[in-house]
């Protein structure tokens, strides 16, 4: 299927955008876009250092700069930030220019999915089920309200849930 628009795969830290977003790139042929890599890349620095040095709105502020920023592209594979979607503005400039696509897991599968990990600036010094449960109760109203389509993720696999997406995007033209 070749894509008419961007996709934007928003979500919790660790729900899976990154990996489905290479899949849906791979039988897409769309570009892959993950903006958290392509931020690093253009300052020159990890994301946990933009957020010691400069702090969380400066990050946000890169967000929604590179989110501006694809308007008039070719349609790629978003793979956004878990924080992306907390400004209005950037969910307003994503509806512009493609669909929104929320994939969800439960806080225990999101737990599993990340808890090794220390390039997360939000949960460090926070790993654990309870502050993952926390945050994204806190976040799924804006999650919910900025989605297109919604995806669960939980016991499914990357083909399963890239054709799940795809079926709905094509449903919501
Ligand atoms: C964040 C999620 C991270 C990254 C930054 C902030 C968040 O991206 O943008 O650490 O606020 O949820 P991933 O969702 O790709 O881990």
């Amino acid at each position: 299927m070749k894509l008419n628009e961007h996709i934007f795969l928003i979500g919790f830290m660790g729900c899976g955008k990154s990996t489905n977003a290479r899949y849906l790139s791979r039988v897409t042929g769309a570009e892959q876009m993950e903006m958290d890599q392509k931020i690093v890349e253009d300052q020159g620095m990890a994301i946990t250092e933009i957020f010691a040095k400069f702090g969380e709105p400066f990050f946000r502020d890169l967000e929604t700069g590179l989110i501006r920023s694809m308007k008039g592209k070719e349609p790629m594979v978003v793979s956004c930030g878990g924080g992306a979607v907390l400004r209005e503005e950037n969910v307003a400039l994503m509806k512009e220019v493609g669909k929104i696509v929320l994939l969800t897991a439960t806080p225990e599968t999101i737990y599993d999915r990340v808890k090794d990990s220390t390039d997360r600036p939000v949960l460090n010094g926070n790993m654990n089920i309870e502050y993952i449960t926390e945050l994204m109760e806190k976040r799924r109203p804006k999650y919910e309200a900025a989605a297109d389509i919604v995806v669960a993720t939980d016991m499914k696999n990357t083909r399963e849930i890239c054709e799940e997406i795809l079926e709905k995007v094509e449903r919501c033209h």
